[in-house]
């Protein structure tokens, strides 16, 4: 009997049309489904200025960053930067990528702490990671700038981190300031007369010749030798015999020191050498191109952008000589609006890579990425809106 009791069969159209509705709703469904997936389109050439997304469709958020290559794969540390502050509320972000466009967001690489008086506390200020793979002990090895929290940037130390794989997580083991106990190389017994003549109270105004002289003579070097040297603005380089360095902007930011680390790369040895006394330099940048060492850094001014140096040296203990500014094009006289962060080299060529600082909405830096070309065998960063590797 058709049309009665509860299990009525519907009448064969009838039951074709209903699955075709209902899988119709269901492809609706995936479709919004698939529609709301952040999917980002590819980033098919570097323009520098403009936002760059990851692989969710995000701004990358990897600021005073370095790149990493570990096998075929590029790793890209940097700081995050959260919309309203510069202060560390995440840590040190990771982002991965085979082609140098494309990245994909790998997470937080080393976290801030959520311990109280904790070195790397949240709210402290984490700048420019760097990290290098070490072979002999096959660990990651993360340093940065660290000022510790409610401190400004007082505490002037650099920070290790340490990690079993390029992405993380990382494991904080310490922070500190530099080389305390000991003079640089190039400090002789001539040096240090001079270095004993000299007193901060003798110097009651900054910036005249004769504080410039003394600074240049080692006063601020003498000032911190016992607590140890001020480490702000920071890269790292491993040489290719296997010896790394680290490069910082010391002694109130007036001179450059590079400090040459262990086998294990966590720590200093011991040697270091000054660059550019009294020049004022942050924002050390390194690659080394034939035999020949150079570096591209900053004037000091903030998060304000100022005219690139270069200099160059024969090996990596100097003598270092300072060279006209690298760059060419529109605001060359101002890093095109942004300063130095890392040299990436990339098959026997070399990408200059920069941060324009956007200090009142720090998640909205941007980058800039430029290839160095060499005129009259010296590296040229000229502007580029728009360039493929
Ligand atoms: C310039 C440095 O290069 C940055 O890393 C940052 O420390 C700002 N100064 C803070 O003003």
């Amino acid at each position: 009997m058709q049309g009665k009791g509860f299990f009525v069969r519907p009448k064969k159209e009838i039951f074709y049309t209903t699955i075709n509705n209902n899988m119709k709703r269901v492809f609706l469904f995936l479709w919004v489904l698939w529609a709301m997936l952040p999917i980002a389109a590819q980033v098919t050439s570097v323009r520098s200025g403009e936002l760059w997304p990851d692989d969710q469709g995000q701004h990358i958020n990897a600021h005073g960053g370095g790149v990493l290559k570990y096998g075929d794969t590029y790793y890209w540390f940097g700081e995050h930067k959260s919309d309203h502050t510069s202060d560390a509320l995440v840590g040190v972000t990771c982002y991965s990528s085979k082609d140098l466009l494309n990245w994909k967001n790998c997470g937080v690489a080393l976290s801030v702490s959520d311990e109280r008086g904790s070195d790397i506390e949240r709210g402290c200020i984490l700048e420019r990671p760097k990290v290098i793979y070490n072979k002999v002990t096959k660990k990651f090895c993360m340093w940065f700038h660290l000022e510790l929290k409610g401190r400004g940037y007082n505490a002037a130390r650099y920070g290790v981190a340490v990690a079993n794989r390029p992405e993380g997580p990382y494991k904080f083991l310490y922070s500190q300031r530099a080389d305390a106990g000991t003079w640089p190389i190039e400090f002789g017994s001539q040096e240090l007369a001079v270095v004993d003549t000299l007193n901060a109270r003798n110097f009651k105004e900054s910036w005249t010749p004769a504080w410039l002289k003394a600074i240049g003579q080692g006063l601020y070097v003498k000032r911190d030798f016992g607590t140890g040297q001020m480490s702000r603005d920071m890269t790292l380089y491993v040489d290719d015999d296997g010896k790394a360095y680290h490069i910082f902007s010391s002694e109130e930011n007036l001179t450059l020191h590079i400090a040459e680390l262990t086998g294990d790369y966590l720590h200093h040895t011991g040697r270091y050498t000054r660059v550019a006394p009294a020049g004022h330099n942050e924002a050390p940048a390194i690659f080394k191109h034939e035999g020949t060492y150079w570096m591209i850094t900053s004037g000091c001014t903030g998060w304000e952008p100022n005219e690139a140096r270069m200099f160059s040296a024969p090996s990596i203990w100097g003598p270092w000589t300072q060279h006209p500014n690298p760059c060419r094009g529109p605001r060359a006289d101002k890093t095109f609006g942004g300063q130095s962060t890392f040299i990436l080299p990339v098959d026997g060529k070399y990408i200059f890579m920069a941060d324009i600082w956007r200090p009142r909405h720090p998640s909205d830096a941007r980058y800039i990425w430029l290839p160095i070309e060499f005129e009259d065998n010296k590296p040229v960063v000229r502007w580029q809106d728009d360039w493929k590797f």
